[in-house]
């Protein structure tokens, strides 16, 4: 890979982790406990990949702060992606975009975003998860929850956000996962796969924003296309918000939701106490999202040249921003190491980032996290992990097995 080195020509001394190490791969266990002793002080350490910042309060400092940009630019070009398809569909992302750019087209879909839409999706959700652990009801013994849940609700779900057939659903999922890879520990075929992936995720969301023009529906396309008729936005801006919410919504949520299910199994007593107190499950997911994240790092590059933390960088240098590190910095959260769906969170955890490009889709993916615990819950006495495997770490963990054993409830069996 190609590594990003920082301008050093104020010399400044910072600790050195090696990201590609044994401790950064096994477990978030071993990773929190391999940057503890960074997360005092200004809280950073440096990488092969730029500057790590791994304590809360400088995480969520230089998320917020709008003189940094997500800096897919630096990101692609430290990918040797120079693809036509992939630059121009990545650079015009929502989260890529600064100033009044991103302005107009997050106000424009903001709206459609609030709560009450993601509450109008709940029922279909919970209705699909009953169907398919009804499905799953004769594996008890071997169930592959990541092919017959995790993969398929947020997919199916993005389908029905913009007016899709769900039957799309696969094709989404496949997409969403190419085009992830500019989030995965760079390979030597991904820019040609991104081209590729870019090329037809953006000729599908093109031709359904024509067909949503012709039947509209209360879904987001039609309501992006909408403004688009009374010139309030371009086609441009329309692309920014879907294909966007295309890759930030469906394998985030995946991830997620095999993270929280792979923790609640380790953890039975939580899992105990949701059965009993199920009214928990909204706090209980966004304690599984500190403790068990499946995005460890978000990016950062400064505008221009400055400094930071007495490090001299340019806007090449990739800062990340580590949530792994600043949900378990002990500085905020008690203990961070233990799994407790009672504790309060002092400050929100940042899996869904924060300030002007914070997360638009977080209802709808705490909802979707929400339905398959409370679908676990009625269905499964207890369940057991009998594989788990996950890609990616230190940027964002790709679920590749998981598989359970679960008893029913005896309503169910
Ligand atoms: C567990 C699931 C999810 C995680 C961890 C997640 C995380 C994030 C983060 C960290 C950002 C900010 C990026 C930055 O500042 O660099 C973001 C932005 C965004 N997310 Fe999510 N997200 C998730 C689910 C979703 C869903 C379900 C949707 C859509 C339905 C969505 C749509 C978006 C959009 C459109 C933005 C760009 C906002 C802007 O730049 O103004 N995300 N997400």
């Amino acid at each position: 890979m190609t590594t990003q080195p920082v301008s050093t020509t104020t010399e400044v001394l910072i600790p050195q982790i090696d990201w590609q190490s044994e401790e950064f791969h096994s477990g978030i266990d071993r990773a929190v406990a391999a940057i503890a002793d960074h997360q005092r002080g200004p809280g950073i350490a440096r990488s092969q990949r730029g500057i790590e910042v791994v304590a809360y309060e400088a995480a969520a400092e230089i998320v917020k702060n709008t003189d940094f940009t997500l800096g897919m630019a630096a990101r692609l070009d430290s990918r040797g992606v120079e693809g036509t398809a992939t630059r121009g569909a990545f650079l015009n992302f929502l989260f890529s975009r600064d100033g009044q750019e991103h302005l107009r087209a997050r106000k424009a879909c903001a709206p459609w975003f609030a709560s009450s839409s993601a509450e109008r999706v709940r029922g279909h959700v919970s209705e699909w998860l009953d169907s398919w652990l009804d499905e799953a009801a004769s594996q008890s013994n071997d169930y592959d929850f990541l092919g017959g849940i995790a993969n398929r609700l947020p997919s199916t779900l993005f389908c029905l956000l913009v007016g899709a057939p769900l039957t799309d659903a696969p094709l989404v999922a496949h997409l969403s996962q190419e085009c992830m890879l500019t989030s995965a520990p760079p390979q030597p075929d991904h820019p040609d796969r991104l081209e590729i992936a870019a090329t037809l995720t953006t000729a599908y969301l093109l031709g359904l924003a024509e067909l949503r023009r012709q039947q509209p529906g209360d879904d987001l396309l039609s309501f992006l296309v909408a403004a688009q008729d009374r010139g309030e936005i371009d086609l441009d801006d329309i692309l920014a918000v879907v294909f966007n919410a295309l890759v930030g919504s469906t394998d985030t949520t995946s991830a997620q939701i095999c993270c929280n299910a792979e923790a609640l199994a380790a953890n039975p007593e939580q899992w105990q106490l949701l059965k009993q107190e199920p009214d928990r499950v909204p706090h209980a997911v966004t304690e599984l999202m500190r403790y068990n994240p499946g995005a460890w790092s978000i990016t950062r590059s400064s505008r221009t040249a400055t400094t930071y933390k007495g490090l001299d960088i340019t806007p090449d240098d990739i800062i990340f921003p580590d949530i792994f590190a600043a949900n378990n910095d002990p500085a905020v959260f008690e203990d961070p190491r233990r799994l407790d769906i009672t504790r309060p969170h002092p400050k929100p955890p940042l899996n869904f980032g924060a300030g002007v490009h914070g997360c638009l889709g977080r209802m709808f993916s705490l909802l979707e996290q929400e339905e398959v615990l409370r679908a676990m819950l009625r269905r499964w006495d207890s369940y057991e992990v009998l594989e788990a495997e996950f890609t990616g770490a230190m940027f964002f963990l790709v679920p590749q097995k998981l598989r359970v054993s679960f008893t029913a409830t005896s309503a169910q069996s």
